[in-house]
């Protein structure tokens, strides 16, 4: 049969079978293209997470726009001092323990959030005078708190916050009554108890380059070089519209070279509801993730919050991937994109 086909028909039928490959090809591959944040992230090796509050576990779209499209929570409040341990050596984590066990039978990553914050401690931290007091219930909170998660947590915000704007350090309580070292001690303290998280620093408005950023890049710098264990620095990212730095990328990147992984942790736009504005804040929202794609060892962005209506800036911010009725909003779709999904 074959040596009766003419060249001109081998050359056909060659061609129809290409041209059948290629488009079953881009067929398979268009419709295999991930369709969720959490999966688009995956295929390019990173977690897309939700700060996530127990307060609104009972809303069903809630939680189902939860499980569908993210693949990491950070919880909002619910593992900070005031809640874990409202008097001293007294633990609570039902709130927690509620999120880590949702995330866990949804095979979702945790974030851990925050061992040591000057915001939202109980009464009996501020009242305690000497400094070995303090420095003891710092570490006696660590190690109860991250001992307590300890092997479910992938990344901790050990220290949250400790830097002003101009790169000196916050006159926090731990700041004031212990001195510098105790960011070093808590890093330490929460090694200890639980090797396998990974341990970061937090803060805001260090997504560019600047003087904050900068002493952040420093402490980490000496960090490494004195072998206090580090792991990660977290960016909160929370955005005013339009104002993506330009040098974000190159900020991750000089992190990410001192041998840190570097996490997007609290990523919202405060953006009105105004068409306009939302384009915007879909744009800001591609930039970031783009610089986040843009270096390998930024592993993980998480959104403040899932839906406008229960965002920290309040409904009218518009800051989140949901509106208010749990609609996909633009910035959802190019953060979908910039993800490479479909
Ligand atoms: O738990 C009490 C409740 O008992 C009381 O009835 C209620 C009304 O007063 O307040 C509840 O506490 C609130 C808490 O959230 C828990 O819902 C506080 O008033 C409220 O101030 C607190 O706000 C949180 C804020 O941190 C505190 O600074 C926000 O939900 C939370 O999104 C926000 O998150 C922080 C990050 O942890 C760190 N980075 C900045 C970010 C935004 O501030």
């Amino acid at each position: 049969m074959f040596h009766h086909i003419t060249r001109k028909g081998f050359f056909v039928i060659t061609l129809a079978f290409l041209l059948t490959t290629l488009l079953s090809s881009m067929f398979f591959s268009k419709a295999s293209a991930a369709s969720t944040l959490g999966s688009a992230a995956a295929a390019k090796g990173r977690t897309f997470g939700a700060a996530v509050s127990t307060t609104h576990f009972g809303e069903s779209q809630y939680l189902s726009t939860l499980d569908a499209q993210f693949s990491g929570v950070t919880p909002e409040n619910e593992m900070k001092w005031d809640a874990t341990e409202p008097s001293r050596g007294s633990f609570t984590f039902s709130a927690a323990d509620m999120i880590v066990s949702h995330a866990q039978s949804h095979g979702m990553k945790i974030r851990g959030h925050t061992l040591v914050w000057h915001n939202q401690l109980p009464g009996w931290v501020s009242n305690i005078s000497s400094s070995s007091d303090l420095l003891n219930a710092m570490r006696n909170h660590i190690a109860g708190v991250a001992g307590h998660f300890r092997g479910k947590i992938t990344y901790w915000d050990v220290v949250n916050e400790a830097f002003n704007e101009d790169g000196s350090r916050r006159a926090s309580i731990f700041q004031q009554k212990i001195g510098n070292v105790f960011i070093e001690d808590a890093f330490q303290a929460a090694r200890a108890a639980d090797p396998n998280a990974k341990l970061c620093y937090n803060d805001f408005n260090t997504q560019g380059i600047n003087a904050k950023s900068t002493a952040v890049f420093n402490m980490v710098r000496d960090f490494k070089s004195r072998g206090i264990p580090i792991d990660c620095v977290g960016f909160q990212t929370h955005l005013t519209l339009g104002q993506v730095p330009s040098d974000m990328q190159s900020n991750l990147q000089r992190f990410a070279n001192l041998g840190v992984d570097v996490n997007i942790t609290e990523l919202d736009d405060n953006a009105n509801s105004s068409s306009s504005a939302l384009q915007q804040e879909a744009t800001d929202y591609q930039k970031v993730v783009q610089a986040c794609l843009a270096v390998s060892r930024c592993t993980s962005i998480t959104t403040w919050g899932i839906t406008d209506k229960f965002s920290w800036l309040g409904a009218n911010a518009a800051a989140l991937l949901f509106d208010g009725n749990y609609n996909k909003k633009p910035a959802y779709t190019s953060v979908l994109h910039a993800l490479g999904g479909a």
